[in-house]
């Protein structure tokens, strides 16, 4: 039965260009949506940017622009590479539009209608960078400096509009605990569980001192806190509170939000909270990924291991695309922290070029030269064949599995494996051996016939990762994809007689250093 899923990425504040981490998160996201069309379900994936804020406010101010203008170039950038990395994104919202607007203005007064918020006085601290809300504690253990970005933090005491999170602290807190809403990985989850027991504050959602946001329904002399804003979106791009919710009654509840460990918070407790404030259904699931540092060290631009676009734009045109993603997708289990390091990323590129590209060179050239191109009838199968066969037949379960526990590096390095044991069964049965005695004709036929099957298979099962060369090694394969579901690719053998070829190699060995 097809299902339908809807998968998100953060919004990202467009207050510089894109860079690894933004890549990184857009990228996973993009390879379960496409995992999720092959197999045949309605996909929604949506993405985009946040434009309001204290911090656009500043990195606006520093550049010496407005806000709207660093908001429109950057956002650009980000669309533009976006599109230029082929991310399959059905839908891109930007917060400054008046689609998103309307919406959140009609949510908050939704919440208002609820009785969730009310006027009061904020005295406190703030994370500029972070936009976020500092507790005293948790101020005084950082040293009244932001934990993500080392600046000191701001001290706040204006009027602002509070919206009553402490009465959704308990429903929250059960539906995180009880999976109703999923938080992975686990210890994300035990994070926020510790923080939120026993939580019993509200949460300032409204600025009196800020211009640069959505004005508060009903006082214009306050625009609402960012994060509201923000998390609007998830719905506010399905049409929530405008004249057509057809596509939020179809999309929503969200199967997966695909963020930064560093945004948990917000996205398992406002988020939630506001949703129930609003009789809305949870989001299924919210996974924190890791954070990327650069050869062991935190990504600083002074430090010069900043992997951004240039760097990004580099690697993938020296080594393509599909390498890029790779390696960033088994660069560690999904859900960890991750480091980019030159060392890690030859050998990543070197198992594409090795065991992928190179097996399916072998499979070509010897069908070619001992069999005329055409994929000959297996005989009768021995151990060695059926356990390449049966490694080849649980590839697409084992994938299921690995996809629905967002193990994406899994997802990455499953079918690599299935090409090294095709590599490993070639090496064993010496086809090219057995090539020069008429007598091992048929088991050559079955050694031949059983490579090619193996290695579709494997192919097949790379397309969300490798977009761009699976469909190419299908295509000397012989392969059609253009509409196939994965079981269909997987389970159709190649009839006896296909015909395969020219191959040429996928990864073309370049001088890694
Ligand atoms: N605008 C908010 C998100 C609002 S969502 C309703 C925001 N934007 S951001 O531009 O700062 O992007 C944060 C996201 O970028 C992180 O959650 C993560 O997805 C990604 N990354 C930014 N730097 C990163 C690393 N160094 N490593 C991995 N990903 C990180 O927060």
């Amino acid at each position: 039965m097809p299902e339908r899923f809807y998968i998100t990425t953060p919004i990202y504040y467009p207050n510089a260009e894109p860079h690894l981490g933004h890549f990184y998160t857009t990228l996973c996201a993009d390879a379960v949506a496409r995992y999720r069309r092959l197999i045949g379900d309605e996909v929604w994936f949506l993405t985009g940017t946040d434009w309001h804020g204290i911090k656009m406010v500043k990195s606006a101010a520093a550049a010496g622009v407005s806000p709207h203008e660093l908001a429109a170039k950057n956002d650009q950038s980000f669309f533009d590479c976006w599109k230029e990395f082929g991310f399959t994104f059905d839908d891109y919202i930007r917060t400054s539009e008046p689609r998103h607007k309307e919406s959140v203005q009609e949510i908050v007064r939704r919440m208002q209608a609820s009785g969730d918020i009310y006027l009061g006085a904020y005295e406190g601290w703030y994370d500029e960078g972070q936009e976020e809300f500092i507790t005293e504690t948790e101020a005084k253990d950082a040293e009244f400096k932001s934990k993500i970005s080392g600046k000191p933090l701001m001290r706040y005491r204006e009027s602002t509009y509070f919206f009553k999170l402490a009465k959704y602290v308990d429903a929250v807190y059960r539906a995180i605990e009880s999976d109703q809403l999923l938080v992975r990985p686990a210890a994300r989850k035990n994070e926020v569980l510790s923080k939120l027991k026993g939580w019993n504050q509200d949460l300032s959602i409204s600025r009196a001192t800020l211009k640069w946001g959505i004005p508060m329904p009903g006082d214009a002399e306050h625009v609402l806190y960012v994060w509201i804003d923000a998390l609007s979106n998830y719905i506010t791009a399905l049409g929530y509170g405008s004249d057509d919710e057809s596509k939020f009654k179809r999309f929503w509840p969200v199967d997966v939000h695909m963020i930064g460990k560093e945004i948990m918070w917000f996205h398992t407790v406002y988020w939630p909270a506001m949703l129930l404030s609003l009789g809305i259904a949870l989001p299924k699931q919210v996974y924190a990924h890791g954070w990327w540092t650069s050869e062991g060290k935190k990504m600083g631009k002074s430090l010069g291991n900043f992997i951004d676009l240039d760097r990004l734009r580099s690697t993938a045109s020296k080594y393509s695309l599909d390498a890029l993603r790779y390696y960033a997708l088994r660069a560690a289990p999904f859900g960890n922290d991750l480091d980019w390091n030159e060392g890690d990323f030859s050998k990543s590129f070197n198992e594409l070029a090795d065991v992928l590209g190179n097996c399916l060179n072998r499979v070509i050239n010897m069908t070619g030269r001992y069999r005329d191109g055409k994929v000959p009838a297996a005989g009768e199968l021995v151990d060695s064949d059926r356990a390449l066969l049966d490694q080849a037949k649980r590839l697409p379960v084992q994938l299921a599995d690995a996809y629905a526990r967002l193990a994406l590096h899994e997802c990455a390095t499953l079918p690599i494996e299935l090409a090294r044991a095709t590599n490993g069964y070639i090496e064993a049965t010496a086809p090219f051996k057995l090539a020069k005695d008429p007598a091992q004709a048929g088991r050559l036929d079955t050694i031949l016939n059983s490579s090619a099957q193996a290695m579709k298979i494997a192919l097949s099962a790379m397309l969300p990762i490798l977009p761009g060369k699976a469909l190419e090694g299908l295509r000397q394969l012989n392969v059609p994809v253009e509409g196939k579901t994965l079981a269909q690719l997987t389970d159709e053998p190649l009839a006896a007689g296909h015909v395969i070829g020219p191959g040429a190699p996928l990864f073309p060995k370049i001088d890694v250093k």
